[in-house]
């Protein structure tokens, strides 16, 4: 395994995703959301599965109005938070597909080795 940190819990609100690349060396970079919802932890690949089109205009804005959902910024295709399952919009039934990660006292990591694999 090869830890990779990628922040602090303390650092996500419940309607507040934060996106980050990860640099995977010579396959170039991997983009994820980490999300928090009350007291899980989430990431995802920032990728719709029905497109290759990361979530987000502007900068973090992976919720939608309501603060319930993830959202498309493109599209409005709605996303749920915990599970990544497209609930309204071109990818309906489709899911985000989701990271493996660990929390330790508060700090979010995942593991290179396996992200590397999957790119
Ligand atoms: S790219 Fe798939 S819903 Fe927008």
């Amino acid at each position: 395994m090869n830890k990779h940190y990628l922040g602090s819990i303390t650092e996500l609100s419940d309607t507040q995703a934060r996106g980050i690349e990860v640099n995977l060396k010579d396959k170039g970079h991997i983009n994820l959301i980490i999300l928090r919802q009350q007291d899980k932890v989430y990431a995802y690949i920032n990728q719709c599965p029905h497109r290759d089109l990361k979530l987000e205009w502007s900068k973090d804005d992976f919720f939608d109005e309501s603060g319930a959902f993830l959202h498309c910024s493109e599209h409005g295709a709605l996303f749920l938070p915990t599970t990544g399952e497209c609930i309204v919009g071109p990818c309906q039934y489709q899911s985000l597909e989701s990271v493996s990660i660990f929390v330790e006292n508060n700090d979010i990591f995942c593991d290179l080795e396996a992200l590397y694999d999957e790119a």
